[in-house]
């Protein structure tokens, strides 16, 4: 099946998904972007402002994912996927292992259709529902998980870099890390 049909099929399964709406608010927030991208980038769950619009990573920490990938990946926000796995802004702000759960099977099967090469976890939400671990963030972020012809690569949520500004220089490092994963497959540009 043509990958924009079998993503829209998806969309209207999770709209009538009635778990997938519990004790959250807002418009659903699929994700955007190339569904033919090599690279893949996961959060938690929508904010505020992606509720309001049902676009992905429109905020604050979204603006500063998304210079990230402009900045230090050279890559154009066109040519890559943004995404959650939870696709609805929940009542108490972080999504419950519940809700983690119950995005997990419709989360893996926009994996299935978009087929990214690399697939960036942004937090500890992200690593739950990708790879159903419970890990440190702060211990493990930098690490590769080369998996099933896949490459997981473990990094902070940008919302605790814009919540910590310590964390900027961690997460600005680990995107240099990617950079070298991502140049080494051949995309992007080396050159500064
Ligand atoms: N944080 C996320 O994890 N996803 C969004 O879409 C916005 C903020």
């Amino acid at each position: 099946m043509n990958k924009v049909i079998g993503l829209k099929k998806l969309a209207a399964e999770i709209e009538h998904c009635a778990d997938c709406k519990k004790d959250s608010t807002g418009k659903m927030v699929f994700g955007e972007g190339d569904p033919d991208a090599k690279i893949m980038f996961v959060g938690e769950a929508p904010g505020k402002n992606e509720a309001e619009t049902g676009r992905p990573f429109i905020g604050r920490s979204g603006k500063y994912l998304r210079s990230l990938i402009r900045n230090i990946l050279n890559l154009n926000e066109k040519d890559v996927y943004i995404t959650s796995p939870v696709k609805y802004l929940p009542k108490r702000g972080t999504p419950s292992k519940k809700q983690i759960d119950t995005a997990r099977p419709f989360f893996m099967k926009q994996l299935t259709i978009i087929k990214p090469k690399v697939i960036v976890l942004l937090g500890k939400t992200a690593v739950a529902a990708v790879l159903n671990q419970d890990i440190s963030i702060l211990k493990e972020h930098g690490s590769l998980i080369d998996q099933n012809n896949k490459i997981y690569f473990i990094t902070l949520h940008p919302a605790a870099a814009i919540r910590f500004a310590k964390f900027r220089s961690t997460i600005a490092s680990d995107f240099d890390a990617l950079k070298i994963i991502t140049a080494k497959l051949g995309w992007g540009s080396e050159s500064e």
